[in-house]
């Protein structure tokens, strides 16, 4: 009966070592582009609440996504690596804060055919925005780690932004 119970716990124990010892670490990095303006965005406004012309956060907007992802910060020139798609919010009363909930989803290189789940709040106007990776698929399957945003670029103007990802994952 010990001897039993013995043998199980080594096995555990064996288990919980090998799930360890294969983990890894990755660090990737992507320029997430939010084209809100003219006649093709990727970015699209879907509901907002009667009060959201009038508030100075668009408290109650609601945008679903289907974002390009490239290399590097050029939208036209730098090489597409997949798509961010999901939905953000606009879910602060007082201050521009996003609720963002997107798949990243890679279409090309090393990670084609993998994807990535980012939840977290995005105070756009913060230098650093870190944002929860709470899980994935493909090679990222159990991925667990965390995303930093920077805006590379805004225009004030269109309203179009694009903006730095610098992922961390163990998976
Ligand atoms: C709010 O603004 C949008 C875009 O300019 C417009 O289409 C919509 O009718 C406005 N809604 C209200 C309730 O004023
Ligand atoms: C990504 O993978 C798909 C499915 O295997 C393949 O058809 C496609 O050519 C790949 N794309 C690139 C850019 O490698």
């Amino acid at each position: 009966m010990a001897s039993a119970a013995l043998l199980v716990l080594l096995a555990l124990a064996t288990m919980q070592a090998q799930t360890t010892s294969s983990e890894k670490e990755t660090h990737l990095k992507v320029y997430w582009h939010d084209v809100v303006s003219g006649q093709d965005p990727t970015s699209v406004p879907v509901a907002r609440a009667a009060t959201t012309n009038t508030s100075k956060s668009a408290f109650g907007v609601v945008m679903v996504m289907d974002n390009s992802l490239t290399e590097g910060p050029s939208l036209d020139s730098s090489r597409l690596m997949g798509r961010a798609q999901g939905t953000y919010i606009a879910a602060g009363k007082d201050q521009l804060a996003l609720l963002m909930l997107m798949n990243f989803v890679f279409t090309a290189g090393k990670y084609n055919g993998s994807s990535i789940a980012i939840v977290g709040r995005n105070a756009v106007f913060t230098e650093v925005r870190e944002m929860a990776v709470v899980g994935g698929t493909g090679v990222f399957r159990w991925a667990r780690g965390y995303a930093q945003a920077r805006t590379h670029t805004l225009d004030l103007k269109t309203g179009d932004a694009t903006v730095e990802y610098n992922i961390f994952i163990r998976h």
